[in-house]
Formats: structure tokens, C-alpha cells, sequence
């Protein structure tokens, strides 16, 4: 235990992974709202939309009016999604600085995710990340599927070095690693890392947990032990992907901030404010989150 990172970062992703795949409409002032309250926990990157279909995924229908409710400012990191030049035309129309292009470790889903395979999409990403980067904005990147794939089953760690050193050559500054269905468990995460880290330097890398089968925390333990000390969570637990059968909420922003206090391990993030900016989405759609730490918090739900 000694010898795990003091300070952890975690990037914010509720307002984008937690509401894309909320059905019911939820309006701009709102997760303007939300962003705040998370910016006021003292979240420092988060991800506030995307710049995607809104055919595909109507929840992000209004990510210009976030994003320009969301100006760049010091001391913060906002990012969007973007899957394409047109997602990157539109994330510059509205004065973004930080972007994250998205690909997998599995053509299926990536086929179903983005109506492209991953060669195509990383071909798709060259000219996109490089006239991002000339413009100065700041790029991270995805691979999804990491330790399996809803439609193709476990993915080789092979596979997603591959990818992710693609990324890497193609200018990204930092790689977030996507258990997508949450379905991973120390073991797998430790054979994925073990490669991983081999070839990618920690300080470049964050994890991405769903928490669907209540892994996530369990696999967090695991990275911390390997030296990776940033991890994305979800405000509340909310979330899903919609091109992704089975995955349910990412890792609860609570439920790691708890678990990091309590282990001595500093983010940055005070849980009572979290709790409460996440309690207003809770409230619009009226039901608890699945936060099990939030739920100890907001008891008069
Ligand atoms: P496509 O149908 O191949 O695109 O979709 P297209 O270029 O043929 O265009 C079709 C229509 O979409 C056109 O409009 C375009 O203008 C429009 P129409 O003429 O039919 O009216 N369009 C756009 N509109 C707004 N913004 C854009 C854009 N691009 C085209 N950027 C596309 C390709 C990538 C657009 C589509 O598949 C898509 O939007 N997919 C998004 C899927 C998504 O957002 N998934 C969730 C995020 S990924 C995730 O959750 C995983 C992650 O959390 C990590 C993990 O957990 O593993 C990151
Ligand atoms: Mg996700």
C-alpha cells in the first residue's frame, strides 16, 4: 500500500458518458448547472458533451450550447467528443480547447459505435487530430473494449497496445482506456497493464470503468498497485454507452472519491459538494442514482 500514487487525478465524465444515454430530454441550463456544481467539488477535467449525431445520440443534440456555456478558463480542462472533422468544425465554432477522438479495441462495436471500423477510424482521425493539434488544442483519445467486446468477446491486450500506440503516433496527449461493458476483473486488468505499461508512460494514461458488475473499484485497486494514478468516473454512477448491449453506468465519482479518502490518497475533490451536484440529476429524473456512497449522502432522496 506504501507504494501507490498520493495524488490520484480523475477526469470528470458524467455530463457527457453519465447523460448520453439518458432518454428523457434533460435541458442545457441544467447540465450547465451540473457542470458547475462538479467544477465547485473541484473537478478540474471534465467532459461536458459531444459533437456527435444528434440522430445518434439525441441526449447531446444542444453540445454547442453547452460548449459555449462552458468557455475555456484557467485552471480547468473542458472536453468534448469528437468523432470527426465536422465534430471538430463545430467543438472550434464554439471556442473548445481540449477534444477526445474515440475508437476500439473491436470493429463490431466500433462499426456500431461510429458506422466505422478501426483502421478507417484512425485514418479518419490523422488529418483530424493533426489540424487539432496546429491549432493548439489539447487531444485525448479513446480505445473502448478494452477486456471484451459485447459483440466479439475478450479482446487480446495485444490488440488494444496496438491501438493505442497508433494513437499515440498520431499526436494524442493522453489515452483513456475503456472497460466499456464493465465486465473486466483485477486479473484481466493486471494482464492488459502489464503490457500496457510496458510501452506507455503512466502519467499518459487514465482508466475507464463501467461499473456494470460492481468490478470497477475492485480494478481502480488494481491500476493504483500498477502505478496509474488517473481514473474517469461518472457523477452518481450514471451512464452507458448506447452502441454498447450491457453497459450501465460508469464508476461513481462517490464511490472512488470515498474510496481514495479513505485511503489516504489524495484527488482534490470534496464528496459533499459532488454528492450534491449530482443530486439535481437525480431530481430531474426522478429517481436515486446508483452511487452507493451518494446514496449514503443524499438520504432524503
Ligand atoms: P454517419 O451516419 O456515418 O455520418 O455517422 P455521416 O458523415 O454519414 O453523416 C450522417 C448525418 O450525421 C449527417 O446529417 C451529418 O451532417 C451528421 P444528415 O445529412 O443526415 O442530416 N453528422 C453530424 N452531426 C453532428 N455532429 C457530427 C456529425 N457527423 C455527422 N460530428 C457518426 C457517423 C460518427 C457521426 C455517428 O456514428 C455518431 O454520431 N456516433 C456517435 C456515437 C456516440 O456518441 N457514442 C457514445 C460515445 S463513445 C463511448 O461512450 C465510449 C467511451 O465512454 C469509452 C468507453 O466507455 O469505452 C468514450
Ligand atoms: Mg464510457
Amino acid at each position: 500500500m506504501e507504494n501507490l500514487p498520493k495524488k490520484i487525478k480523475i477526469t470528470e465524465v458524467g455530463p457527457r458518458d453519465g447523460l448520453q444515454n439518458e432518454p428523457e430530454n434533460i435541458p442545457t441550463n441544467i447540465k450547465l448547472d451540473f457542470i458547475k456544481g462538479l467544477e465547485a467539488a473541484g473537478l478540474k477535467q471534465i467532459e461536458t458533451t459531444s459533437f456527435v449525431s444528434p440522430k445518434w445520440v439525441p441526449q447531446m443534440a444542444d453540445s454547442q450550447e453547452v460548449a459555449l456555456g462552458t468557455p475555456p478558463k484557467k485552471g480547468m480542462r473542458y472536453i468534448a467528443l469528437t468523432p470527426n472533422e465536422k465534430g471538430l468544425d463545430l467543438a472550434l465554432s464554439c471556442g473548445l480547447e481540449a477534444i477526445a477522438i474515440f475508437t476500439a479495441a473491436s470493429d463490431t462495436f466500433n462499426l456500431k459505435n461510429t458506422n466505422i471500423n478501426v483502421e478507417d477510424s484512425l485514418k479518419r482521425f490523422e488529418p483530424l487530430i493533426k489540424r487539432a493539434l496546429d491549432l493548439g488544442l489539447w487531444v485525448r483519445g479513446y480505445v473502448s473494449t478494452v477486456i471484451a467486446c459485447p459483440y466479439e468477446g475478450q479482446i487480446k491486450p495485444e490488440k488494444v497496445l496496438e491501438v493505442s500506440q497508433r494513437l499515440f503516433d498520431l499526436g494524442i496527449k493522453e489515452l483513456s482506456l475503456g472497460d466499456t461493458i464493465g465486465v473486466g476483473t483485477p486479473k484481466q486488468v493486471e494482464a492488459l497493464l502489464e503490457l500496457i505499461l510496458k510501452k506507455i508512460d503512466p502519467n499518459k494514461l487514465a482508466m475507464h470503468f463501467h461499473d456494470t458488475r460492481g468490478t470497477a473499484l475492485a480494478n481502480v485497486y488494481q491500476s493504483l498497485q500498477m502505478g496509474v494514478s488517473h481514473f474517469d468516473a461518472s457523477a452518481g454512477g450514471l451512464g452507458g454507452c448506447p452502441y454498447a448491449k450491457g453497459a450501465s453506468g460508469n464508476l461513481a465519482t462517490e464511490d472512488l472519491v470515498y474510496f481514495l479518502d479513505q485511503m489516504g490518497l489524495e484527488s482534490g475533490v470534496n464528496l459533499e459538494k459532488l454528492a450534491k451536484a449530482s443530486a439535481k440529476i437525480a431530481k430531474l429524473l426522478h429517481r436515486p442514482l446508483p452511487s452507493k456512497v451518494w446514496r449514503t449522502l443524499i438520504k432524503n432522496f
